[in-house]
């Protein structure tokens, strides 16, 4: 007789197939699907159980559009400039392409297209400041945006990714830099954090395997194993390792054949 399913292995075939969905279909999904992702979502931990979350979902196509715009010029233009303060190797490798800033900040929003726009619905997350001030007062010292807020918001996001996923629906985690625009076009009031925006919608790629570290690379035993403390000359190593793993897939993905002059910098 095969071995009874365990709801261990459930939860890791979740985890383990999710994967970060980047390209949507604009295809309707199911009427209740939001609603029963945010029933998982709404579970999260976070300090003093304060559950410091609120979410909108945004389903107006003109909402959408103006977020994708703020996106694409505001925010990325910030970022983008940011970036320019790294030696050129270590920039992300969205930013390490060939040409003048403003050529490549041009190409930057070519590449981005109609993006998430087209996402069926949008959640945005939202984080209350002032909720977190039920936990211990050393969590939030120095102001309303303090580690137990951003944890907790962290923890409610990763369920909506993981009841995404089990319910066959892509979805990705885009980082908002810049909240003030995005709060405008939404009318979120100012003591709120803008943290995260999720689109979700049918995957428009295949799917593939994820790739983290074995555990064996990540734990110690009693103590903290020093012989494998990184130095800080391996850490750069290793941020350099990781370009190099990722640099030539958005060097495709600009429309640069691997090898060409300025691909892959
Ligand atoms: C804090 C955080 C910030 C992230 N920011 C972005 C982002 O701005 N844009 C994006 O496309 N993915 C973003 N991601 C997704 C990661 O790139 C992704 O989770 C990671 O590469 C692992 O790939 P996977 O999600 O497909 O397993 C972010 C994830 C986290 C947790």
């Amino acid at each position: 007789m095969a071995p009874a399913t365990t709801d261990y292995d459930v939860l890791l075939d979740l985890v383990r197939t999710r994967m970060s969905v980047r390209r949507l279909k604009p295809d309707p999904i199911p009427e209740d699907a939001v609603d029963r992702i945010l029933e998982t979502a709404r579970w999260a931990m976070s300090g003093a159980n304060s559950q410091p979350w609120e979410f909108i979902v945004v389903r107006d196509p003109a909402v959408k559009r103006q977020l994708y715009d703020a996106y694409v010029t505001i925010n990325a233009e910030y970022i983008f400039w940011v970036e320019q303060q790294r030696v050129p190797e270590l920039r992300h490798p969205s930013f390490q392409q060939p040409g003048a800033p403003e050529e490549q900040l041009r190409r930057l929003r070519e590449r981005y297209g109609k993006g998430w726009s087209v996402a069926p619905a949008l959640i945005v997350v939202l984080g209350d400041g002032r909720k977190q001030w039920g936990t211990v007062a050393g969590a939030h010292t120095f102001g309303r945006f303090m580690s137990h807020l951003t944890d907790g918001l962290a923890n409610t996001s990763q369920l909506i990714h993981l009841a995404a996923a089990s319910l066959g629906l892509g979805a990705q985690w885009v980082s908002i830099h810049v909240q003030e625009p995005f709060k405008r076009i939404l009318d979120v009031p100012d003591l709120l954090m803008l943290y995260l925006i999720i689109p979700i919608g049918y995957p428009d790629v295949e799917r593939r395997p994820g790739v983290r570290h074995e555990v064996k690379e990540l734990v110690h035993y009693d103590r903290y194993d020093r012989s494998r403390y990184l130095t800080d000359a391996e850490a750069f190593d290793y941020l350099q390792q990781l370009r190099g793993q990722t640099i030539a897939k958005y060097a495709t993905s600009y429309g640069q054949k691997p090898g060409e002059e300025g691909a892959g910098r």
